[in-house]
């Protein structure tokens, strides 16, 4: 139904030769958030999501549909998903996969980063990577948003947001300082 409603208005964008999402009504709502290019989100606990493997995407969007992540306040990503049908969640998942992943450049504490690093590296790089890149099922850490990364941490370390088994038992022994140090090491990185 909604699509038939958009469709008079996808034929006027691309007609206008406007933006290149013409033909993908969902992602006007997403990229108001998340910036145009998936990764200049106008407030800072908004993730980059420019360049994740969709099928990391798919598996975040589905756990915010079933509330398996808990959205934080103000629950935005919950309602968002709310409106989304399953064709819906894999068109926008490889539009935004398909963007070029940019760095977020925050500022950062070189000795935090430093023993951040030697966390990371002894249990955290075994599933994200030496270089935390993302490779295969996990998602891109480094030049992640640090406040984005710190609340999905804390949320981690409480028990608040699915994760992997594997994962879990080194999460929850993180220390509110150590998840501080996690944070600013992925924040530190730079584009090559
Ligand atoms: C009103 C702002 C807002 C809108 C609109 C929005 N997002 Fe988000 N998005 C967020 C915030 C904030 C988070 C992190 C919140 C959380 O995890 O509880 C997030 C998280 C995500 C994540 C998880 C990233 C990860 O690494 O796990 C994905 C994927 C995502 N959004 C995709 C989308 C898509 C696709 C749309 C459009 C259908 C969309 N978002 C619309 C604010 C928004
Ligand atoms: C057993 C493999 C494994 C280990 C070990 C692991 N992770 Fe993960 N991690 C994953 C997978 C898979 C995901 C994506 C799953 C999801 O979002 O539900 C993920 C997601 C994340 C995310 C969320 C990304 C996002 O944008 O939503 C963060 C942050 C994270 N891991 C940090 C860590 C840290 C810090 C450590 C070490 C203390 C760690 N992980 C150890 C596999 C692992």
């Amino acid at each position: 139904m909604r699509r038939l409603i958009a469709a008079p208005l996808i034929t006027a964008l691309i007609f206008l030769g406007g933006s290149a999402f013409a033909e993908n009504p969902n992602m006007a709502s997403c990229t108001g958030c998340h910036g145009i290019d998936g990764a200049t989100g106008m407030m800072p606990d908004v993730p980059n999501i420019a360049g994740i493997p969709a099928v990391v995407q798919e598996d975040a969007l589905y756990a915010y549909l079933d509330e398996s992540r808990k959205c934080w306040a103000p629950g935005i990503m919950c309602q968002v998903m709310s409106g989304l049908s399953e064709e819906d969640i894999s068109e926008v998942s490889a539009e935004f996969a398909a963007m070029p992943f940019k760095p977020a450049n925050e500022d950062f504490n070189a000795d935090l980063a430093a023993k951040g690093k030697a966390l990371h590296m002894e249990s955290c790089a075994m599933c994200h990577g030496a270089d935390d890149s993302g490779e295969g099922e996990s998602s891109i850490l480094h030049g992640q948003r640090i406040e984005y990364l710190r609340k999905v941490m804390e949320q981690y370390a409480a028990g608040e947001r699915a994760q992997p088994p594997m994962m879990e038992e080194k999460m929850t022994v993180l220390t509110p300082e150590q998840i501080e140090d996690i944070a600013n090491f992925y924040a530190s990185y730079r584009a090559p």
